[in-house]
Parts: C-alpha cells; sequence; structure tokens
C-alpha cells in the first residue's frame, strides 16, 4: 500500500528514487511519480499504471539531487494521473502515504479561503493546508507542527517547500516511514527495502514526530519542536532477499523457502528442550483466556491456534477480524491476554486494536515479522516469526510461520496444563525435529499438486470444506487461491453446504475437501459424498489413504502429530493456488486491487 522514497544527497536522486519506488511494488499500487529540484525548480512527473510508465518520461542523467517519490494505492479518487501523487500546493509538494480522516472538513475551510482543488485526493488538501499554514507561521517546522495537530488519522508524508528547497522534510502518524543515512546522502522510505541498495543504516520516527533532513544531516523534533536525539539502528537481514534466484515468482520462492523458515523460527526458541519454550513463554501462564486479533491470513492463522490451544492447553480462545473487533464491545479483563497477529506489524486495524486493547489496560503480546515495526513497538510482548522479507502479496511463508510459533505455544502451555504428558511430549519434539525433511518432501511433490491445479483452473468457482481445524485451513486455502487467480472460492465448514450452498454445487464443480483431524473424517467423508452425489469434481486431501474411492484426485498430506499437521497440510494447497493462477495468466506476485501492507483502515 502506497509507497514512499524520498533522497537528498551528492549523486543524481532520480535512479535513486525509480530504484527505491520498484523495491517498494510488493506493497502494491496503481500510479507512480515523481517530484524532484532542478536547478531550483520544482518538476513533477506522474503517470498511472506501472513504474515501467513512469521511467520513460524520465531522464535518469539530470542534475536534480533531491526528490520524493511515490507509488500510490487509491483510496481518495480514481487511479489516475491527477490523483497520482506527489501533489503540489503553493509553497508545498509532498507524498502521502494514509488517509488524513478530516479532509472533507479541512476541504471546505480551504475553497474558502480561496484554494481549487484538481484531484479527488485527501493528499491534495492536506498539502494545502500546509500552504495555508505557512502563510501565517511563515515557518516550516512550525507549520508541520501544527498541521499534525489539526490531521487526523494516519500519515506519513515526505515534504519539499520551495522556501528551503535545500531541505527534505518528513511528518508521520501511525504510518509507516524510516528515515536512512549513507555517506553519499539521506533517505526516507516507507519500508526498508527501498534503501538497503544504499544503506542499512536507519531510524526511526514516533508519531507526530518531524524530520528535517539536508545531504549531510538529519534533525529529528518532537512535539514541543525540541530536537530528539535517534539511536542509528543497523538492518541486518539479507540484502538479497528480494531477488527471485531463478524462480518465476516471488510467492513460488517463498513457498520453497518454507523448510528454512520453519527451521529459523523453531531455533529461534526451542533448542530441544521443555525449559527453552518455557523461558521464551513462561509469561503466558498466567492468563486464563486469550483474544487473538488480526486480518486475513492472519486471522486464518488465529483460527489454528485456537483449535490447538484449547485442544491441547485447554485455554478459551476468542478469534476476531481487527476491524471489527477495534469497534465492538470487548469483555476482556486482568486475565485475558490480546494477541495481535501480523506479517508486516503496519495493519492499521490490527494496530488501532492493540491501542484499543492497551488503552483499556490489558495486557498485550504481537507475533510479527518485520522487526520493530509499529505493532511489535506498541505491544507489551513480541514473538517474531522468522520468515524474512516477504515480498509477494499473498503471504505464504509468513503464514507458516505464524503456524509454527502457535504450534510450539500449544506445546509449551499443553504441558504445563497437564494435557499433553511426558511420553506424548517426546514424541511431538521428535516429530518437530523431522518437520523440515517432511516440509521438504511435500515440497518435492510440487508437481502432483500443478498438475491437479492444471485440470480445475478453468473453473468459475471452486469450494473448499473442512471440519474443525481443517474448515481453518480451506479458510486460508480458499483466500489464496480466490487473491491470486480471481476465481471465487469460498471455505465451508463441511457440515454446512447442505443448508444451502450445496445448491451451487452443478456437474464438475471442484470441491476442495480436507480431513486431516482423524476424530472428525469419517463426518466429512460423508459430506463429500452428499456434494459428489450431486455431480462435484472432489478433491481429497488428507493424511488417511481411503479404502473408498469417493473422490477424484487424492492429495496424500504426510501423517504427524495434529499439532503440527496444518503446517503441512497448507503446502499443497498453496502450490494449487498458485499453479491455477499461473494458468490463468495472473500477476501472482501482486494480484490486482491487493496491497501487502494495508496501513489505512
Ligand atoms: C493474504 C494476505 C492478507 C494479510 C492481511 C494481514 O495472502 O496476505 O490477508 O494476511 O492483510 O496482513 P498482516 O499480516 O501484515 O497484518
Amino acid at each position: 500500500m502506497c509507497g514512499i522514497i524520498g533522497y537528498i544527497g551528492k549523486e543524481k536522486c532520480l535512479p535513486k528514487i525509480i530504484h527505491g519506488l520498484e523495491a517498494l511494488e510488493y506493497r502494491g499500487y496503481d500510479s507512480a511519480g515523481i517530484a524532484y529540484i532542478e536547478n531550483n525548480n520544482l518538476k513533477i512527473i506522474k503517470e498511472k499504471g506501472k513504474i515501467v510508465n513512469l521511467k520513460k518520461l524520465l531522464d535518469f542523467e539530470t542534475p536534480s539531487y533531491l526528490g520524493i517519490g511515490h507509488t500510490r494505492w487509491a483510496t481518495h479518487g480514481k487511479a489516475n494521473k491527477t490523483n497520482a501523487h506527489p501533489h503540489s500546493v503553493g509553497k508545498f509538494t509532498i507524498v502521502h502515504n494514509g488517509i488524513i480522516e478530516n479532509y472533507s472538513e479541512l476541504k471546505t475551510e480551504l475553497v474558502k479561503a480561496g484554494y481549487k482543488f484538481k484531484s479527488e485526493t485527501d493528499t491534495e488538501v492536506a498539502c494545502a493546508m500546509l500552504d495555508f499554514i505557512y502563510k501565517s507561521e511563515k515557518d516550516i517546522l512550525k507549520t508541520l507542527n501544527k498541521a499534525s495537530n489539526i490531521f487526523r488519522g494516519s500519515y506519513a508524508l515526505g515534504i519539499i517547500c520551495s522556501d528551503d528547497d535545500n531541505t527534505l522534510y518528513a511528518l508521520r502518524n501511525t504510518s509507516p516511514l524510516i528515515i536512512a543515512t549513507s555517506e553519499n546522502g539521506n533517505f526516507i522510505a516507507s519500508d526498508v527495502p527501498a534503501i538497503l541498495k544504499f544503506t542499512n543504516k536507519y531510524l526511526l520516527l514516533n508519531d507526530h514526530e518531524i524530520a528535517k533532513i539536508t545531504a549531510n544531516n538529519i534533525t529529528v523534533y518532537n512535539q514541543n519542536l525540541k530536537e530528539v536525539k535517534k539511536e542509528i539502528k543497523t538492518f541486518t537481514g539479507n540484502l538479497d532477499a528480494a531477488k527471485k534466484d531463478g524462480y518465476e515468482h516471488f510467492m513460488l520462492k517463498e513457498i520453497f523457502e518454507q523448510k528454512q523458515v520453519f527451521q529459523d523460527t523453531i531455533n529461534y526458541y526451542f533448542d530441544g528442550t521443555i525449559d527453552s519454550l518455557a523461558k521464551n513463554f513462561e509469561f503466558l501462564k498466567k492468563f486464563q483466556k486469550f483474544d487473538i486479533v488480526a486480518c486475513g491470513s492472519a486471522y486464518h492463522a488465529g483460527l489454528i491456534a485456537k483449535s490447538l490451544l484449547e485442544e491441547y492447553a485447554n485455554i478459551p480462545v476468542n478469534v476476531e477480524i481487527a476491524s471489527e473487533y477495534r469497534y465492538k464491545k470487548c469483555f476482556y479483563d486482568k486475565d485475558t491476554l490480546v494477541i495481535l497477529i501480523s506479517q508486516s506489524g503496519e495493519t492499521a486495524d490490527t494496530l488501532a486494536a492493540l491501542n484499543k486493547a492497551k488503552n483499556d489496560g490489558i495486557t498485550t503480546l504481537a507475533i510479527v515479522n518485520v522487526l520493530e515495526s509499529s505493532i511489535a513497538r506498541s505491544a507489551d510482548h513480541i514473538i517474531y516469526t522468522k520468515a524474512g522479507c516477504e515480498i509477494a502479496v499473498a503471504t505464504t511463508k509468513a503464514y507458516l510461520s505464524q503456524l509454527a510459533v502457535f504450534s510450539l505455544l500449544s506445546i509449551y502451555l499443553g504441558y504445563q496444563n497437564k494435557i499433553i504428558k511426558d511420553e506424548e511430549l517426546k514424541n511431538i519434539f521428535t516429530d518437530l525435529k523431522n518437520m523440515p525433511n517432511l516440509i521438504e518432501k511435500t515440497l518435492d511433490n510440487a508437481n502432483i499438486y500443478f498438475n491437479i491445479g492444471d485440470k480445475i483452473y478453468k473453473n468459475k468457482q471452486i469450494f473448499f470444506m473442512g471440519r474443525g481445524i481443517d474448515y481453518a485451513i480451506a479458510m486460508e486455502a480458499s483466500l489464496k487461491l480466490k487473491e491470486i487467480s480471481y476465481i471465487n472460492s469460498v471455505a465451508y465448514q463441511a457440515g454446512e453446504l447442505k443448508h444451502g450452498t450445496i445448491s451451487l454445487i452443478d456437474k464438475n464443480t471442484p470441491v476442495i475437501a480436507i480431513a486431516t483431524d482423524k476424530n472428525l473424517i469419517e463426518k466429512t467423508i460423508s459430506n463429500i459424498k452428499e456434494v459428489k452425489a450431486r455431480g462435484a469434481y472432489v478433491i481429497f486431501v488428507s493424511n488417511i489413504v481411503p479404502s473408498e474411492k469417493f473422490y477424484d484426485e487424492f492429495i496424500e498430506v504426510i501423517n504427524i502429530h495434529p499439532i503440527l499437521e496444518s503446517i503441512l497440510t497448507i503446502i499443497p494447497l498453496q502450490l494449487l493456488a498458485y499453479k491455477v493462477a499461473k494458468d490463468n495468466n495472473c500477476d501472482i506476485d501482486k494480484p490486482r486491487n491487493l496491497a501487502k501492507s494495508v496501513t489505512v483502515e
């Protein structure tokens, strides 16, 4: 979702800004633009569609040493050139990530003051507001500070003022923004990949802080306009993470990285002993119930967690979609731990749910992938997943790392609460050790799943079904399929189909039925027979090889302790979704309309 990059320094800015925008492409966007200073003149170039369209309009040799660039994911107004950023009004030019919620109120005030607007965006209003305030304040820092008290909502702004065109300014509230520094100049960026080619040294801006950045200097001010000392951090992640390594798509590469991701996540918290789990997770013991809050796939990971924690640890778990939870009446108390799950650590609704719990004095735990992200920084406790940098918009390895964390938490709490006994614990530990090999074995069978994908990719709708934990997996598998292939897909509790949805089952409608829970498999098979009798093309996904042939295709999942089984079950379904999307020539890594990091409500 909207990417920002800005540079000021000794070197030409256009190549750096374009590189930064390309590195942020994974966030999702529908137009791109750039503003730069050339011989004291401001130039703005923007274009609808991909960055390649913008590149055609640029001369990379332009002697410009200060610029800001932006990829826009449309919120206010269509994806077109007029609405694309940067926006310029009077003396100010800005790029913006987030939403200024009171823009309509501000626009009315500005129209009365004589401002005219070309675009439909909240950003142009914010820009005009800066110009308006500046007319009376006559000081850039005071203007930005005043604006940050006037703007409501989330924003990260990169700002150039024509009265000081040797300086880059930045201001943020809630939306992510980092400031990076190198020998040859300084940067602002929405995320680390944008600047990694040039530097790995960066600092973080807190809400309502303002940065004044020149080629040699970065000064950060707080809300009282007092200078704040900032720690320069070093990003130690892998610089090669953003390369495809010969894979056709990042999504495929990331699916194949899951063996390593599982190992990295498990090894971070577990050395083969229950004591290591106790050391890392002991703080969980004092809570009687959990509220798990997240969006999308992270919410689906929460549903798996509910199944495991209730079954193995006897702890009641309430799982909620963050955009609902943030506005609903919550029945939490001091015995409740609110757990936020997020790959990016920047999802606006999840962050808002976290802040709500914190404001109500409830303890929070963030399970996040991105270090130092807003959610990680705000929560009382953090458990990092170790998925590394995920580029494809559709999550795979980060989701799997979330399941790995919940397996560990369920093992630890299950043992603490005496549901898992010594003998079973020993077996689970053996299975944990074997898991990387089993993940590899599953990945080795990719062609089996691809062949099934080839048989169903032309269908207009594909159903998933399952019971209990298998329903939670079905939901994630169905989301994966529909978001990247654009084929309508819905997941149902197997027993629920006959209460309405079965009327949609027609000859050859693909139904992917998941049954790994041995206590429920017979029930699910009965439901499969119901859809089969109505002509469905059944793909049966199970860890038990059936003796009876009630299906058209069979995906065998390797049998393992149920606390780990969903990890092995989701992999074939990720690969199946990938192949269906590929057969349909879809833009797999950047599905239409989607953004990697959803920083608006
Ligand atoms: C689906 C997907 C999304 C995210 C959701 C939450 O493939 O990636 O559904 O899971 O937007 O994002 P995070 O985990 O960053 O909070």
